[in-house]
């Protein structure tokens, strides 16, 4: 049976400023999901990572089927009328439309979808970040996927040494998608040139060249390409399939130790590191640090198993330490150089008002 997850993301308000969504808006998604399961889809799970809420939904209806991404909108909207009961911050924040019009894509929420012939054992990796772009999951996969130092199943596995094809999106390109297939290890430094990047460039799948099979899809929405202006960083959601043809798990989570530095954190506005952390967790220094969280399943028969939270044990509790070092020693320099993010990511226009009345201020001596 060929499966399809579609996985779902938006913030549709939370408490206290952007830090989390309240337990009555996550209920009401959940009651709203779990009322259609039977008739709809094959299983579901409903989770939050900072102030977005993730919807995965597992059926057999294809990518892009208008009634499951129906299915998803009708629980934001009425997780939506929750949040602007209890007046909750930014409720209804990343819902941009008004109107459903056959599909999520392109009306605020972060998609990522995959449709397979499920394996004996279908491992799965949930991925959900805060206050970051889909560009930050760039480097982890190039690790993950074409780098030996990171998966030794390059060398070690005759079937993952075959490589990977990656998917690549021009998201700056907002009249169509503009994308690029490259494949490692032979075109691996044309791929490491597009994905350093991650404000243009962003990984949308990769497939394995052994056998074709699709190993992730990610999110590559852009709120600014839809609103028209900056609404807010775009807080990427990803599914990552794993072992046997594909990297093992421990591969796919072994380059998220480094807390490499990505945009977003205050005011989607500023560079910090990206802190794997246990699902369910909100926001808070300096409404950061920018935040992944990644939950583990197996598929069976179109069936979830419970999830396991990849980062919730003692070594991500070290590796939460030193990035929370590393998010010290980048706001200690507040404003200055890389700290704060160029002119055209900033979440804020008031910058360019400002320089602007200081431009007619200038004067050449
Ligand atoms: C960034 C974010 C927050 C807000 C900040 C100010 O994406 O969610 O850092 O930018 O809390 O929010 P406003 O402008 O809504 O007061
Ligand atoms: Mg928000
Ligand atoms: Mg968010």
């Amino acid at each position: 049976m060929e499966i399809t997850l579609t996985a779902i993301k938006a913030d549709i308000g939370s408490i206290g400023g952007h830090l989390a969504p309240s337990k009555a808006i996550l209920n009401r998604v959940k009651e709203t999901i779990g009322a259609e399961k039977s008739n709809l889809i094959l299983d579901h799970f409903i989770g939050h990572t900072g102030d977005d809420i993730a919807i995965l939904l597992v059926h057999d209806r294809g990518e892009g089927s208008e009634a499951v991404h129906r299915l998803a909108w009708d629980a934001f909207q009425a997780g939506t009328a929750v949040a602007k009961e209890q007046g909750l911050y930014g409720a209804g924040q990343d819902l941009l439309k008004d109107a459903f019009s056959g599909n999520v894509r392109g009306l605020g929420p972060a998609v990522a979808e995959m449709s397979f012939t499920e394996r004996e054992n279908e491992p799965f990796l949930l991925f959900t970040a805060d206050k970051t772009e889909p560009g930050a999951y760039n480097l982890p996969l190039y690790l993950a996927f074409a780098d030996p130092m990171y998966n030794p199943g390059l060398l070690l596995s005759p079937t993952v040494g075959k490589g990977f094809t990656f998917t690549v999106m021009d998201v700056s390109h907002t009249e169509g998608d503009r994308v690029i297939e490259l494949s490692t290890p032979e075109e691996a430094y044309d791929l490491a040139a597009l994905l350093r990047d991650n404000g243009r460039f962003v990984v949308e799948s990769i497939h394995s060249r052994a056998d074709g099979e699709q190993a992730a899809s990610c999110c590559t929405t852009r709120l600014r390409n839809i609103a028209g202006k900056y609404v807010g960083k775009d807080d990427p959601i990803m599914l990552v399939r794993t072992q046997k043809t594909f990297p093992a798990t421990g591969e796919v989570l072994a380059p998220f130790e480094i807390g490499h530095l990505v945009a977003g954190f205050m005011r989607g506005s500023h560079t910090g590191p990206l802190m794997p952390v246990k699902e369910g967790t909100g926001v808070s220094f300096f409404d950061g640090p920018p935040i992944v969280s990644c939950l583990a399943f197996s598929l069976h028969n179109g069936k979830l198993t419970e999830p396991v939270d990849a980062f919730d044990h003692p070594y991500w509790d070290w590796v939460r330490d030193n990035i929370a070092r590393k998010a010290h020693d980048i706001r200690a320099q507040g404003f200055s150089g890389p700290a704060m993010l160029p002119y055209a990511d900033l979440e804020y226009g008031g910058i360019t008002e400002r320089m602007g009345k200081l431009a007619e201020r200038f004067h050449c001596r």
